[in-house]
């Protein structure tokens, strides 16, 4: 059959699409990117937030005009969206065929064989349930660069998310499951790993006893044809001196973190869940900027969750102000339904929240230009990931830019450069989040 696979939502979730992809592709089926060819289209759904869910709808209705409209047979709907409304897309979608629960994926081909005899599949396990599956993944992200999921669900319960229902409480994928799946990858070509789960700090404490993050990322390090090694979904309360050492001492690991952390203020932080205190988020960055001065930090925060105050977007942005990341996304705070933080009083019209978030990110926008300033004259590895043929240059990326997320460096280079190949480059400008430089060819470091 020819298999089309929409995946929606985040890095995990891609993870769950190229293994079932894999499981596709091993059981002789065809992978295609055109709907109009499609026999089987599997839409991998999200759940998180208001549009997400929008955006899984209205995928799933695009997807279901196939059915009358091209040659598509069955329509599939997996992740997270299926998790939490199952019933209800049975219901209301007649073109749907199977759903998928999160935590079983692995029956991605049962479910389109049953489908195809007649039956409207629902494959659901406990959402505590680990799928352990070995294959080798299709890889989306361009063949060079891939996520390595190294767990599943969370425990932390912040009472605004939605994710332990949908994911169940945290499980480590164990080591050499990890390690198979990151071989695989670099036989495969690639050589970024980018460490994903809902939260990698944690890693091993279920299984091992202990949190063994930086033992697993020696043992990733020590992968032939892997290069960058780069760390998503951090923890601040959960960052320990091992892991910090790893970091500072193992050339493969860029030196870069990704800590959502949120809010700052400590009474948002407590209403939010949070298990940790400014003055405690101020020392584990102060800590890793001492051990790892050329440390580029990543976060994300909330702007506007219930009960938030004038004097807590002003401790917010002081404290933008003092740490100064180098990367800073800010969402709007969106109530879903089932979290503690949605049946909260004093929830915030979406204009209060809209403005708040539009403060905080020109804030940032200053600091992140005068971050991306001090990089001229610097010269960087990148990671080169295309080229723009109109204008004749090379895009990139430095170890400071995570794959989608982050900035871009703009390449001038007199020779052919392949997607995929790492080059030396000296900055020679700089916007807000973009760099621009030019491929040195006589540089050893
Ligand atoms: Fe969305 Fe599920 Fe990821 S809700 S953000 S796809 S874990």
């Amino acid at each position: 059959m020819k298999i089309l696979f929409v995946s929606l939502g985040c890095d995990k979730n891609l993870v769950d699409s190229e293994v079932m992809l894999g499981l596709l592709r091993d059981r002789g089926h065809e992978i295609t990117n055109d709907e109009n060819q499609a026999e089987v289209i599997v839409v991998n759904t999200c759940s998180f937030i208001h549009d997400a869910r929008e955006e899984s709808i209205q995928t799933i209705l695009e997807m279901a005009a196939m059915k009358t409209e091209g040659v598509c047979r069955l329509l599939i709907v997996a992740g997270c969206l299926a998790e939490k409304y199952r019933e209800e897309i049975l219901d209301e979608l007649p073109e749907v065929d199977g759903v998928i629960g999160t935590t079983a994926y692995d029956a991605v081909c049962d479910v389109i064989d049953r489908s195809l005899a007649g039956e409207r599949v629902q494959a659901f396990e406990s959402v505590d349930r680990l799928p352990l599956v070995k294959t080798k993944r299709v890889i989306t992200t361009g063949g060079y660069s891939s996520y390595l999921k190294i767990g599943e669900g969370c425990d932390k319960h912040c009472t605004y998310c939605i994710i332990p229902k949908l994911r169940g409480n945290y499980r480590s994928v164990p080591m050499e499951y990890v390690l198979e799946d990151a071989r695989m990858l670099a036989a495969s070509g690639v050589t970024e790993l980018n460490i994903v789960a809902q939260e990698t700090t944690t890693w091993g404490k279920d299984i091992y006893g202990e949190k063994r993050l930086h033992e697993l990322l020696r043992a990733l390090c020590r992968i032939e044809g892997i290069q960058w090694i780069r760390l998503l979904y951090c923890y601040p309360e959960e960052i320990t001196d091992e892991l910090i050492e790893v970091i500072r001492t193992e050339p493969k690991i860029c030196h870069y973190l990704d800590m959502p952390i949120q809010h700052s203020s400590d009474r948002i932080l407590k209403r939010m869940g949070r298990r940790t205190s400014r003055k405690e988020l101020e020392e584990v960055i102060g800590k890793l900027r001492r051990e790892i001065p050329d440390i580029a930090l990543r976060t994300t925060l909330i702007s506007g969750f219930p009960g938030e105050t004038e004097a807590d977007q002003e401790d917010l942005k002081s404290f933008i102000q003092t740490i100064q990341f180098d990367r800073l996304g800010v969402f709007t705070y969106s109530p879903e339904e089932g979290t503690p933080a949605a049946a909260m009083e004093n929830q915030i019209p979406e204009d209060v929240k809209a403005e708040r978030r539009d403060e905080l990110m020109a804030l940032q926008q200053r600091i992140s230009e005068e971050k991306t300033g001090n990089m001229v004259g610097k010269v960087l590895k990148v990671l080169v990931e295309g080229r723009i043929p109109e204008e004749g240059i090379y895009v990139g990326r430095t170890y400071r830019d995570a794959p989608d997320v982050d900035g871009y460096v703009f390449l001038d280079a007199e020779e052919e450069i392949i997607s995929g190949d790492f080059v030396t480059a000296k900055i020679t400008g700089a916007d807000e989040y973009d760099l621009t430089g030019e491929v040195l060819y006589e540089f050893t470091e």
